[in-house]
């Protein structure tokens, strides 16, 4: 297994996933990553951050490939998530000489996974000096859990903010710009959108504070997916700046759920209404499209349109299930309806409206629902109903 340099005295040591395919109940079709990092000075070694625990077999060769893991004299824990702390017993097995750091929380949650281990709290005074390369440390509360923390080598301008700038992308390639850009800056989108959506006044602190301490990194190097230098790392922190802003624009995500295709011909009826008002739609069937992609499409806009027939006087449930994954990521500032079909009895509807009130979506105007097949005034009037939802979208 080879270890990758990443900057001068850095190298990745960590292990490539290729078959995760969920990841906190939501899609990761390309897998995943659980990056780890070797940092030698002249006088120390420094791990920062494990693996999965399966994954820790991995990582050991790996750093063999550097050094003896025995002759590791520093693990940094940035997060304890099992996604990167279950391994840690098992490193620290084969690391028998190392101290292990972690933020006041993170030795906390450490203990909280584990029995027994030793591990000393570090914060933003604290420094490491393994000789010629220093460890700097930031607490960012919830960037992704309370324990989170960024670690930072000033000497090569290297930041690892494990979730942070992160992507459930597995590859050969170790960089954005190997696997390419746009490819990595989806990704981040995606993970974005699913993971952190909901955290972004956090996230935000967190990146504006990278600047306040003094630090000016020229490389990121995440704990999923690939790592960000030059005009790559712009575009990223770039993107990040105008999704923790929370920027939108005139765009509709439509998903539905459908029993007799009723729902599913009003949903492409409202979308071509959309459209006629040169408003940007994306429609999805929540049987079909995956609920990372429909949130991904949420990310910028500034609309959401949720469909379902009537079933047992409530929604299907892949609309409640999708509604209680966006209850987690509290998307803010949008505007929301509800529509669908129904038999005798209707609910679902109504239903949908509340649950999209209480997560805090504006909505507009009133649901749209017809009975059994749609006749053609209905498709005209679902139709109508698109455009007039996608002009209070323009006029927002
Ligand atoms: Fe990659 Fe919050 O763990």
């Amino acid at each position: 297994m080879r270890a990758i340099p990443v900057s001068d005295g850095i190298h990745w040591v960590g292990a490539i996933d290729w078959n995760l395919r969920d990841f906190h109940g939501y899609e990761t079709p390309r897998g995943t990553t659980y990056n780890a990092y070797l940092v030698a000075g002249t006088d120390k070694i420094a791990l920062v951050d494990t693996v999965k625990a399966p994954f820790v077999g991995e990582l050991l060769s790996r750093v063999a490939e550097v050094v003896d893991p025995a002759l590791v004299d520093v693990i940094v824990v940035n997060h304890v998530e099992p996604d990167h702390n279950s391994g840690l017993p098992a490193v620290m097995a084969a690391m028998p000489k190392a101290r292990v750091v972690a933020s006041t929380a993170g030795v906390r949650g450490v203990a909280d996974y584990h029995d027994g281990l030793v591990v000393e709290p570090v914060g933003a005074d604290d420094s490491i000096d393994l000789g010629g390369r220093t460890l700097r440390f930031l607490p960012v509360s919830m960037v992704h859990w309370p324990d989170s923390m960024f670690t930072y080598c000033p000497e090569v301008t290297t930041l690892m903010p494990n979730d942070a700038f992160g992507q459930h992308m597995a590859s050969a390639q170790r960089f954005a710009d190997e696997v390419g850009v746009d490819l990595a800056l989806e990704e981040l989108g995606i993970y974005y959108a699913n993971i952190l959506m909901g955290l972004s006044t956090p996230v935000a602190k967190a990146v504006a504070k990278i600047g306040e301490v003094g630090w000016a990194p020229t490389v990121v190097a995440p704990s999923h997916g690939v790592i960000w230098r030059g005009d790559a790392l712009g575009r990223a922190i770039e993107a990040y700046g105008s999704w923790t802003s929370n920027t939108m624009r005139d765009k509709v995500v439509v998903a539905y759920a459908t029993m007799w295709g009723s729902t599913d011909e009003l949903a492409s009826r409202i979308a071509d209404g959309i459209a006629a008002e040169g408003v940007e739609v994306s429609l999805h069937d929540l049987a079909v499209s995956p609920i990372a992609t429909i949130t991904h499409e949420l990310l910028d806009a500034k609309g959401l349109l949720l469909g379902s027939p009537t079933l047992h006087r409530a929604m299907l449930f892949r609309v409640a299930g999708y509604l209680q994954w966006l209850a987690g990521l509290k998307p803010s500032g949008r505007m929301g309806g509800a529509f669908g079909s129904y038999g005798w009895s209707g609910g679902a509807v109504e239903q949908i409206g509340a649950r999209m009130t209480e997560i805090g979506f504006q909505m507009i105007g009133s649901p749209y629902t017809q009975k059994f097949r749609p006749t053609a005034d209905d498709l005209a009037a679902a139709f109508e109903w698109g455009r007039g939802f996608a002009r209070a979208v323009k006029g927002a």
